[in-house]
């Protein structure tokens, strides 16, 4: 979603940082971008709509206190005027938003009989106008905090004052980062854009303010207006994680990454698995929750809990786990899954989870995210930072710590990592030069279909879920994944002559069912693609994936992804920045 950026301090090129760190927030989505500086005698705002790629501020006034903002547009369309920062009436006052402002309507109409003038559509103008009006009679910082209690929503906000060189930074719902440097300090929604500066951060939490000058910076309770002191912590992640190195796109760069992270899971968590187990043994009903390729691990999981440890552990979907959690009690268990931890409809049940007395426990990617913060017990997944739009290293990261923590469950976490390693080993064989290349040669070959259907069962039943979601989400090409149980309860009508249909056969209970699924696409005139660890005369094309017991999906999801990249090349679309989609989906 929206990425926001701001530096004060005694630096002259406060745009071309702004822009750097905008740069590197490019990832989370976003439409359209902008930048402010101030310069003596006014505010000047440079905003453009499409990429930043190629962007340079080099037109803007020198200055030491800049801030700026890519825009994914909720209210107003996607315009120059419209992208953030906006100005109040005086041209000495910006704002540069990330949330919805419910009650905005209202606002602009009030303000408008105080003869405010809008040029935008959005709902973030109001804001900044509301706050000139307000420190029309008091200080700047007491403005902005009353504006942000009239405002309704969630929303996240920086006010730039230029006649006071400081930054007002407020927060409740979206994810905001204060930078501490030497003589200078940071504002950015992500912690990731502040390496290059800084390691000592604090994470805003809701209804935390911010007064960001170059000499320091001052926090307050926003409501109430009392004073915090702000609980620094330090990044661990490296710069180099967050650049591309020799790869041409992230995408690439965190799935070659992946076995990497799965032998540091295999050997550093043992012991957090097993602390874990022992939560989970001691609920009353435990439940898996997370969004889109986070949904996915959880479906996993509950196959990986019930065939190793014979436990039933629940999955639900985010958005829809709070229209289901009545049954909820205060021994129940939510292991909410999240690479951002920032997913509004994850956060927003898990919210609702702890109303009901439920006790949070996270698989999470980001320390110090918002559900890190409100979970009871944390496990960090470990992937490093992802920036790809899709993901990818923090799934096969969170399918390592599930399967750890199945055997942990079972009292046999010595074999989990065994296995965790049998993944590791088959994966950077499918990462090796023959199947990558194999593997972009199949995408050249299907990259003018239409449609595509992966059918799994059991373990392999989530996994071509994912692959299809990778699919689709990059290339662009319609793709479904099916139990294969289900083909002849529907989707098999769709089936025609040469419509690819990838099956996935690992080597257990379900390889035989399986693989009549694959033999009834075939009848229709499907192009079998069979990925699996062993040929078979029913496929017209084989991707071998080595054998790594229940961790087999790790190697088969890992082919899959390939496949969606190298087809996303090939039909020339940019795989990190899919259309339409936005990394951290912080909007309900
Ligand atoms: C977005 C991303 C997906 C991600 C999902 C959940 O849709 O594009 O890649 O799986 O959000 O994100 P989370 O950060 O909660 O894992």
């Amino acid at each position: 979603m929206c990425g926001i950026f701001g530096y004060v301090g005694p630096r002259t090129d406060g745009a071309t940082i702004v822009l750097a760190g905008l740069k590197q927030l490019e990832y989370r989505g976003y439409d359209s971008w902008g930048v402010a500086v101030a310069s003596p005698d006014k505010i000047v705002v440079k905003k453009k709509t499409g990429k930043i790629g190629e962007a340079n501020v080099k037109d803007m006034p020198h200055s030491s206190f800049a801030f700026g903002h890519t825009r994914w547009a909720t209210h107003g369309g996607v315009s120059e005027v419209n992208a953030h920062p906006h100005l109040d009436c005086t041209g000495t006052i910006a704002i540069i938003h990330n949330g919805i402002l419910e009650n905005y309507e209202v606002l602009k109409q009030k303000l408008l009989t105080k003869n405010h003038r809008f040029v935008s559509q959005t709902d973030t103008e109001v804001a900044v106008h509301l706050i000139e009006e307000y420190a029309k009679r008091m200080l700047f910082s007491k403005a902005v905090q009353q504006a942000f209690n009239d405002m309704e929503g969630l929303n996240a906000f920086i006010a730039m004052n230029r006649n006071n060189n400081q930054f007002v930074a407020v927060r409740s719902g979206s994810p905001l980062v204060v930078g501490f440097g030497n003589g200078e300090n940071f504002l950015a929604s992500d912690a990731a854009a502040l390496l290059p500066y800084t390691r000592q951060v604090h994470f805003l939490e809701d209804d935390e303010m911010a007064l960001v000058s170059a000499a320091g910076v001052m926090m307050f309770n926003a409501r109430t207006g009392v004073r915090i002191k702000p609980q620094k912590q330090t990044l661990t992640w490296s710069v180099a994680e967050v650049e591309k190195g020799s790869y041409p796109f992230f995408m690439l760069k965190e799935i070659h990454e992946q076995p990497g992270v799965m032998a540091d899971i295999a050997a550093d968590n043992a012991e957090h698995a097993v602390k874990l187990a022992g939560i989970i043994r001691q609920s009353h009903g435990a439940y898996m929750v997370g969004c889109g390729t986070a949904a996915y691990a959880c479906l996993a999981g509950s196959y990986l809990f019930s065939k190793i440890a014979r436990r039933h552990v629940n999955w639900a979907i985010g958005s829809e786990f709070g229209y289901q959690l009545d049954f909820l009690t205060d021994k129940s268990l939510i292991l909410a899954l999240s690479q951002s931890g920032e997913t509004m409809d994850l956060l927003d049940s898990v919210r609702k989870s702890k109303e009901k007395k439920a006790k949070i426990a996270a698989l999470v990617n980001v320390l110090g995210s918002s559900l890190w913060r409100i979970a009871d017990y944390t496990l960090v997944i470990g992937a490093g930072p992802e920036k790809g739009v899709a993901s990818t290293k923090a799934f096969i990261g969170k399918l390592a710590h599930l399967t750890l923590l199945a055997y942990a469950l079972d009292g046999r976490i010595r074999e989990g990592q065994k296995v965790v390693t049998m993944a590791v080993k088959s994966a950077k064989t499918v990462l090796g030069e023959p199947t990558v290349s194999h593997i972009q040669k199949l995408a050249k070959k299907i990259k003018k279909a239409r449609h595509v259907y992966v059918i799994g069962r059991g373990l392999s039943y989530p996994a071509a879920l994912e692959i299809a979601l990778k699919i689709k989400e990059i290339s662009y090409i319609h793709a479904e994944g099916l139990a294969a149980g289900e083909l002849k309860h529907g989707p098999l009508a769709l089936v025609e002559k040469g419509t690819p249909c990838i099956a996935l056969l690992p080597d257990d209970e379900t390889y035989g069912a399986n693989l009549a699924g694959a033999m009834e696409m075939k009848a229709r005139g499907g192009y079998i693609i069979g990925i699996s660890h062993k040929p078979h005369e029913v496929f017209d094309y084989y991707v071998p994936i080595a054998d790594a017991r229940e961790a087999t999906i790790i190697p088969m999801v890992i082919a899959g992804q390939l496949l969606a990249y190298y087809l996303t090349i090939a039909r020339g679309f940019d795989p990190d920045k899919p259309r339409n989609l936005a990394k951290s989906v912080t909007v309900k």
